[in-house]
């Protein structure tokens, strides 16, 4: 036990790079504890609970506290009882009377930090240090320099001596944004270059780095908690004195900070932080309560490093240790194939999870998760619990080849068979199985009713979900097979909006090819596109048939649109789809395919000004766009042409500044007869 708590500690405390979570050391931690209080003979001055394990880094110089920076008790009673436990002890050490008045506290967050000491000698900042192992910590001066929120120098009526001490930290979203800054240097070959687990081991690196100019690209903020040294003939009455001081001298104090009377108001402040504690820019882990009056915690003293007049009462950790018993590949609704690992029970976060999300494919190989691995599980608030990272000296010799989703699934969506795919920018594998796919039927029910598709009104998220979840509608050609008897019987559905409903889809059966098209859902088919190429192509099976080059030569296909479309009219499913909606009774008018007029015209640029004899200018526009040339509306020496009517204004006047060739509509017509100009002379 000692050996695996020094291990341990030291990869916390010294190399920032811990390989278990905080909560499996604290229960290793407590059983040793345990031991020792059972059996005291088995208790050695080296053991692991008789100091606070920190030690000096190389090159860091080592500082000694003038006055020792205390660790607090922790309160594991997570429920409020811990709180009514804190205050009862309180009151005994006090002997107070069970009729005397509530003490007075002070409720503070727990950051979830690194301690700081900072050093003001003559309202100067002097000198920065951590708190090592309470007596004597490392001297960090110049990274915590770098933090815009610490004062450098302090207002007049500021103590010659002062020396405040809080919590250095790292917001929430400045990690993150520090991370993916970290993946993109990663993924552009920097050496050397790794992503943090958690802001308090990102703060905890950028406080120790050697390098000042580091440490200041890490996002790092601060909270005064408390005093170390001070100058005499400085006296403060309570702590919440003492933090409102601190405040107007320039530093942060939490807002979160409150004044609490007795045990009541500790335990309304436990469960109000619970409830926000999400909702918070930063991490916390608990709560502290301080006795606030210093005559109090005078008399109140000390148990070895502890005082007996602050506790820290804890919140369920966020991060547990488990196993991985199974790698599953769940179909989301968009047909996002998400490898989900399996676990072994585990109570994180305040419920018990069995599944953690691996989000993709890359990221599961990033992190290396295996079947057989031990994880480090994350559950904060509502978010989907997901796996942090593997602990690499618990995994086993039989451990699961790396995930490798085609293989796993034979390319096949594992809920409709369909062709799984992943284009080369993409993170995600996803079924091509479309409208086929069960796993993706609410979702694509509900697109092709949407007002900019089929326009099926009344057929809303809730109906979907009963049709979908009841088996009464497995495809889209189901939805008009409905018939009063199956739409009557479900819940809160009148006769008279079962008939509403099937008049809707009577009435969306008379469409548009694009409307239908975009309705389909197709990944990357907009509404746009879905008009190009119903434009383009004039019917849905000249679309169904064409080829990938034949796409591409619609307005706006690129390959990646063309490939999309191709892998979904290439499932027979789909196929079978399109034959039914149309059995069904689904029609539209079929135009012919547009002839594409030959690109005569492309890279030139044109400017309209003035009145044409026969055509307008969006006509004009039109035709000059349809041969592949541009309408620019402003003259430019990059212009090619400025056509020129009657009235011609301004454009006109700098054409000619410019050199720019000015034509008129005739001649125009003649460029876009021939491709080449017939010009004789500018006009
Ligand atoms: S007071 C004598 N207040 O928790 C009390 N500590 O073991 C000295 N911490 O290392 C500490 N938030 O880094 C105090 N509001 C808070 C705190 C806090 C976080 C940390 C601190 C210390 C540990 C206590």
């Amino acid at each position: 036990m000692h050996a695996f708590l020094h291990h341990h500690a030291h990869q916390y405390y010294v190399l920032d790079d811990p390989q278990i979570p905080d909560a499996e050391y604290d229960r290793v931690f407590k059983l040793l504890q345990a031991l020792e209080a059972q059996h005291p003979e088995l208790l050695t001055p080296d053991s692991p609970t008789q100091r606070v394990i920190g030690a000096v880094m190389d090159g860091l110089s080592p500082v000694r506290h003038a006055i020792p920076m205390l660790s607090i008790r922790t309160e594991t009673d997570t429920e409020a009882s811990g709180a009514e436990n804190f205050d009862a002890r309180i009151r005994k050490e006090l002997e107070l009377a069970d009729d005397a008045p509530p003490v007075e506290y002070v409720a503070e967050l727990k950051f979830d930090g690194l301690a700081m000491s900072l050093r003001y000698e003559n309202r100067i900042l002097v000198q920065a240090a951590t708190r090592g192992d309470g007596e004597t910590g490392e001297d960090v001066t110049h990274n915590i320099r770098t933090i815009h929120q610490i004062p450098l120098k302090l207002p007049a009526d500021a103590p010659p001596l002062l020396e405040v001490r809080g919590e250095v930290y790292m917001r929430r979203d400045e990690f993150e944004a520090m991370n993916e800054r970290q993946r993109e240097k990663i993924a552009a070959g920097a050496k050397g270059e790794k992503t943090f687990v958690n802001p308090r081991n990102a703060a905890a690196g950028a406080v120790r780095q050697l390098d000042s100019k580091i440490a200041a690209q890490r996002p790092l903020s601060f909270f005064a908690y408390s005093l170390g040294e001070v100058a005499e003939g400085v006296v403060f009455e309570s702590h919440w004195q003492a933090l409102q001081t601190l405040k107007s001298w320039g530093f942060p104090v939490s807002d979160g900070t409150r004044q609490a009377r007795g045990a009541t108001e500790l335990v309304a402040y436990h469960r109000r932080i619970a409830a926000e504690r999400d909702q918070l820019p930063f991490d916390i882990d608990g709560v502290v309560y301080k006795v606030s009056s210093f005559a109090l915690q005078k008399r109140l003293g000390f148990v070895t490093r502890e005082p007996r007049w602050a506790v820290a009462h804890k919140y369920p950790a966020q991060e547990q240790m488990t196993t991985v018993l199974a790698i599953d590949i769940q179909v989301g609704r968009t047909g996002k194939l998400t490898p989900v690992a399996k676990l072994a029970p585990v109570f994180v976060g305040g419920v018990t999870v069995t599944n953690a999300t691996l989000h993709n494919e890359g990221e599961a190989q990033r992190k290396d998760v295996r079947v057989g691995d031990t994880v480090i599980v994350r559950r904060a608030g509502d978010v989907i619990p997901e796996v942090v990272g593997v602990v690499l000296e618990k995994r086993p010799d039989d451990v699961s080849e790396p995930l490798n989703i085609y293989k796993r699934l034979s390319g096949q969506c594992p809920e409709c068979q369909s062709a799984i795919a992943k284009e080369e920018d993409e993170a995600d594998w996803r079924c091509t199985g479309g409208l086929f796919c069960p796993a993706q039927r609410k979702q694509a029910i509900l697109h092709f009713a949407q007002r900019r598709a089929l326009e099926i009104e009344g057929l809303g998220d809730k109906l979907v979900d009963q049709l979908v979840d009841g088996g009464v509608i497995k495809t889209l050609p189901d939805l008009y097979r409905l018939g009063l008897t199956s739409l009557a019987t479900l819940d809160r559905m009148a006769e008279k909006s079962a008939k509403n409903i099937l008049a809707a889809l009577e009435k969306s059966k008379q469409t548009t090819l694009n409307r239908f098209l975009y309705g389909l859902g197709i990944r990357q088919i907009g509404e746009a596109t879905a008009r190009d190429l119903a434009k383009h192509f004039g019917s849905l099976d000249a679309i169904m048939d064409a080829t990938e080059e034949q796409l591409l030569e619609v307005n706006d296909v690129g390959p990646i649109v063309a490939h999309s479309l191709r892998t979904f009219f290439e499932q027979p499913h789909n196929r079978e789809v399109m034959e039914q909606l149309r059995a069904v009774g689904i029609t539209w008018e079929e135009g012919e395919p547009a002839v594409r007029a030959p690109q005569t015209l492309s890279g030139k640029t044109f400017v309209l000004t003035g009145t044409f004899p026969t055509l307008s200018r969006d006509q004009a526009k039109d035709m000059l766009e349809a041969a592949g040339a541009k309408v620019s509306g402003s003259v430019s020496k990059k212009t090619s042409y400025v056509v020129a009517g009657a009235d011609a204004g301004s454009k006109l006047d700098k054409a000619t500044e410019l050199g720019v060739t000015v034509i008129d509509e005739a001649q125009m017509l003649a460029l876009l007869a021939s491709g080449a100009p017939s010009i004789s002379s500018a006009a």
